[in-house]
């Protein structure tokens, strides 16, 4: 953030020790705001690091029942959920949804996850027609490092209220700032990277983001 802070306008922005940074996150997205599957699986370490750490401070407010239905959404390639989410899941769970809204993380995950009594399935969390198979299935809901890519927040929420059956628990771990939200921002000053600024965290411009 400094580093581009201090840039001068334009092509310039090249000059930027930050650049490399910032190209490697962008090339990890198409200009569609899609994760590029491959890319994102070389490089996820600090985030397969963070969820881990995550998931082992605040497993223990978990509190399970047996035969419970699961929905982990925003699942990418499924490295996190088999490293740290299905580890904190109890053995007698009855289904473990695992959703994405990318098609290519879910062929990766129909490919490449062998994990009991699961379903992989493509599904945008913020839909505004959530499907009424959803509604009060779920006893617990995962999403690690999503939120904060969605535009939509707000309707996500609402969806998994409704999705979540009374007494569920959801468990979400989400970026409240990136370090890249300020260099997103500020991109879309220029025409020619302006269509990254998108990738912007929906509550960039929140004071307070809990709202
Ligand atoms: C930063 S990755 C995190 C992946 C994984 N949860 C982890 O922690 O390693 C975010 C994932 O969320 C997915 N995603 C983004 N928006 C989504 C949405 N609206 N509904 C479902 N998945 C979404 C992306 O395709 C991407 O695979």
């Amino acid at each position: 953030m400094e580093f581009y802070q201090n840039c001068t306008d334009g092509p310039d922005i090249m000059k930027c020790e930050f650049i490399t940074k910032l190209v490697w996150h962008i090339r990890v997205f198409d200009i569609f705001s899609k994760m590029i599957t491959e890319l994102w699986i070389k490089g996820n370490c600090v985030t397969q690091m963070l969820s881990k750490e995550t998931l082992n401070k605040y497993r223990h407010l978990l509190k399970w029942k047996n035969n419970e239905t699961i929905l982990e959404f925003g699942a990418a390639h499924g490295n996190t959920s088999v490293k740290s989410v299905l580890p904190a899941l109890p053995k007698d769970y009855k289904e473990y949804i695992l959703s994405d809204i990318s098609p290519d993380m879910v062929n990766h995950m129909k490919n490449n996850l062998n994990i009991p009594r699961s379903k992989i399935i493509q599904h945008d969390i913020a839909t505004e027609r959530l499907q009424n198979e959803f509604t009060n299935k779920f006893d617990h809901i995962f999403g690690i490092h999503v939120m904060h890519m969605v535009p939509n927040p707000r309707q996500a929420f609402i969806n998994i209220n409704k999705m979540l059956k009374p007494g569920g628990q959801v468990f979400i771990s989400f970026a409240e700032r990136l370090p890249m939200d300020h260099a997103f921002h500020n991109l879309l000053k220029y025409p020619k990277w302006s269509r990254y600024g998108h990738m912007l965290t929906p509550h960039y411009y929140s004071v307070n983001v809990e709202e």
